[in-house]
């Protein structure tokens, strides 16, 4: 199974968490803001690799409970209409999709009631049923919380296990 790895990171120089995440043998890292600096997506280059890939990672930040700016743009042009969906828009079908994202705030805050107000799995709900609508399988995100506090060992630990969920 080929996966790729589209990561949506606007500034890798200052990244500490998903630094610690593109190690991964095997796995291609595309690492769009560094492809795009200035945002003009070469869409077929794009849909060339998603053809060509089994399982389609969207490696993030969390931005304002949401994605980086680059990533709802590649979105909206990539996956595109007789493509991705409408009329024979079949190119994504049976391919798998996992949300790998690093969050600041706490697991526990990512609760109803809480200080965040509701799950993380609410606030990627529009990119997990994109998936969907594109005739995608949705995998279980993979989250790391807390990355303020985070320790190097426990760090180091996440990169594991996303190597390992990966790898399945
Ligand atoms: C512009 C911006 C918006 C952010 N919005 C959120 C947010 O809505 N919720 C949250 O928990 N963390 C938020 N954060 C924290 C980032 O998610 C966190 O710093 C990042 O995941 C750490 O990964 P990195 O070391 O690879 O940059 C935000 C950070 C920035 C710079």
């Amino acid at each position: 199974m080929k996966t790729t790895i589209f990561l949506f990171h606007p500034d890798m120089q200052q990244s500490r968490i998903n630094q610690a995440l593109i190690d991964h043998p095997g796995v291609d890292v595309r690492d769009e803001y560094a492809l795009y600096p200035h945002g003009d997506i070469d869409v077929s280059a794009e849909q060339a690799v998603l053809k060509n890939t089994d399982r389609v990672v969207w490696q993030f930040p969390l931005y304002w409970y949401s994605c980086p700016s680059l990533l709802k743009k590649w979105e909206d042009q990539v996956l595109a209409y007789g493509w991705a969906y409408g009329p024979h828009g079949d190119a994504l079908h049976g391919k798998e999709l996992q949300l790998a994202v690093t969050v600041g705030g706490q697991e526990a805050d990512y609760q109803p009631g809480r200080r965040q107000s509701h799950t993380i799995d609410e606030y990627l709900s529009p990119l997990m049923q994109t998936g969907k609508y594109t005739g995608m399988k949705v995998l279980k995100p993979f989250v790391i919380f807390d990355t303020f506090n985070i320790s190097d060992a426990d760090l180091a630990k996440a990169a594991a296990k996303y190597r390992q969920v990966l790898k399945n």
